[in-house]
């Protein structure tokens, strides 16, 4: 190189330095790295002349051609700075960071194989002898390495360019970067999606509204119903003219809008507006002033929209359906009583009486109906299903005491004596009750002393059961308590006499 050679392209670095300092101030570090390295390879450049005078020859050498390949790279860099950062924004050319990348990167590549040339080394043995360990980091970094050529091939082959609108499955955004591993899209609501570029190879997706002569177009479809004894033309003609004619912001005149039949059900027909949106930035906003203006037409031609219609099948439940249902419930009601032992003496009117005042309560199997200690409000008629009437023993475990079935009634204890409840009632299966309340069922022994006698009988039986119960329990605790205590003498005599040595 000769030295009007160097002096061009010193004149030249500097230059593009100038620019790049006060056009670029974003790319101010890319720039102050680009100098490091430039400054690196001119100083080693000055070493190896020192080390010429020194004698060192074979050291200046080496110093000479590291220094010329760093000060190659920083010039390389510089260039692509410039190219990339200044020249083709200002040419309103967006390329993409990558493809300042690869061609900044293939200039190094190039740089290095002249200067190989230059030393006598042989590029080819190079990459042969390197071919192994290629390989080796190419398997190990399958996915970088995919998603690295996934992004040169999006760029090769001109699938996506910075600026295109992309939606892959439920995602859409505007392509803002296309990097090395990943294409950095920005979406309507102000997030960054970063996709890798092996997913974009592999997967379909699509990009919207690419620009048509000079500006983006992406079709947009705006639904309506309108009652169907409109005629549909007259519906069209009034839509198509009106938007047609007015000048909405972002919706394209060529193609037109234009306004299509689109089905008929449920007694509607569906139309649906299509229009092409140049800003795709305001795909809800430009919908909205559509509809607006298509009910603004349909309202002044008279047109109205429709309401969804239904065929419903309505079934008329008037007095007589309730009548027919309080008789039903009511002659369960009779059933019930008439065949619960307690009550077959009451004449029919009575059980007329009393059947209007039982309330029906069904249980699920295991449901608690009710507990010992508690405070009486009723008395349960079983109807169908077995209840188990328990003591609980109050360390937790219980005892059988009856298992009451279908015609039995329960509760009557604690209603007559006024104490809290003496058992716990569980259903057993599922099981049906109907319950009389308090008032009632002292009205029911006010009128009929016989009731109130047969009750007594009957709680008196069940307090004898309980008593036994309750008996068995305390004999049980007793001879533990009996054992407990032999065991324990047992033990101390043992020890006293030392019985146990
Ligand atoms: P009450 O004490 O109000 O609540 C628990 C009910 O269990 C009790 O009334 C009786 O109706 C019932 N009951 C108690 N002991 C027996 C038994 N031995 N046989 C059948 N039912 C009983």
């Amino acid at each position: 190189m000769d030295i009007r050679e160097i002096v061009l392209l010193a004149s030249a670095a500097l230059l593009f330095l100038a620019l790049l300092y006060r056009f670029c101030r974003r790319d101010r570090a890319d720039l102050l790295s680009t100098c490091v390295i430039g400054v690196i390879g001119l100083g080693m450049q000055g070493l190896a002349l020192l080390a010429v005078r020194g004698g060192m020859d074979m050291f200046a050498g080496v110093l000479t051609e590291a220094g010329v390949v760093a000060t190659g790279i920083a010039f390389i860099r510089l260039t692509g700075l410039f190219a990339f950062r200044l020249l083709l924004p200002a040419l309103r050319v967006q390329a993409p960071r990558i493809l300042e990348d690869v061609v900044v990167v293939a200039g190094y590549v190039a740089w290095i194989l002249v200067r190989l040339r230059y030393a006598g080394v042989n590029p080819g043995e190079l990459v042969a002898a390197s071919a192994v360990v290629t390989a080796i980091i190419a398997f190990s970094m399958q996915d970088t390495l995919g998603n690295i050529l996934g992004g040169i091939a999006l760029q090769l082959d001109d699938s996506i360019d910075i600026g295109d609108w992309v939606k892959t499955d439920d995602l859409t955004g505007i392509v803002i970067q296309v990097g090395w591993r990943s294409t950095s899209l920005r979406t309507r609501n102000g997030e960054i999606v970063v996709v890798p570029n092996g997913l974009l190879m592999k997967n379909r997706f699509l990009v919207l509204g690419r620009e048509v002569h000079g500006r983006p177009q992406w079709r947009r479809w705006v639904w309506f119903d309108c009652p169907n004894d409109v005629p549909p033309a007259q519906v069209i003609g009034t839509v198509r003219t009106c938007l047609q004619s007015a000048a909405i912001a972002d919706v394209s005149n060529h193609p037109a809008p234009d306004c299509l039949l689109m089905g008929f059900s449920n007694g509607v027909c569906q139309y649906a507006v299509r229009y092409w949106l140049t800003d795709l930035w305001r795909d809800d906003p430009t919908d909205s002033e559509i509809r607006q203006h298509v009910i603004a037409a349909l309202r002044r031609a008279g047109i109205p929209l429709a309401l969804p219609q239904y065929r419903l099948r309505t079934v008329a439940e008037g007095e007589a359906f309730d009548r027919a249902k309080q008789q039903r419930d009511h002659a369960r009601r009779t059933a019930v009583l008439r065949g619960a032992e307690l009550f077959t003496h009451l004449t029919g009117d009575e059980v007329e009486t009393l059947a209007d005042r039982l309330v029906y309560a069904p249980y699920a199997a295991g449901d608690v109906i009710t507990r010992q200690g508690d405070t009486a409000h009723w008395l349960y008629l079983v109807s169908s299903g077995e209840a188990e009437v328990f003591i609980e023993n109050g360390d937790g475990t219980r005892r059988q005491v009856n298992v009451l079935s279908a015609g039995s009634f329960f509760g009557e204890m604690a209603l007559l004596t006024g104490a809290p409840r003496r058992a716990t009632v569980i259903a057993r299966s599922n099981v049906e009750c109907y319950r009389l309340d308090k008032q009632s069922f002292a009205d029911l022994l006010l009128a009929r002393p016989a009731i109130a006698e047969e009750v007594s009988h009957i709680l008196a039986e069940r307090q004898h059961g309980l008593e036994n119960v309750l008996q068995d329990r305390d004999a049980d605790s007793r001879q533990l308590h009996v054992a407990q205590k032999h065991h324990e003498t047992l033990a101390a005599i043992k020890r006293f006499f030392a019985l146990d040595r």
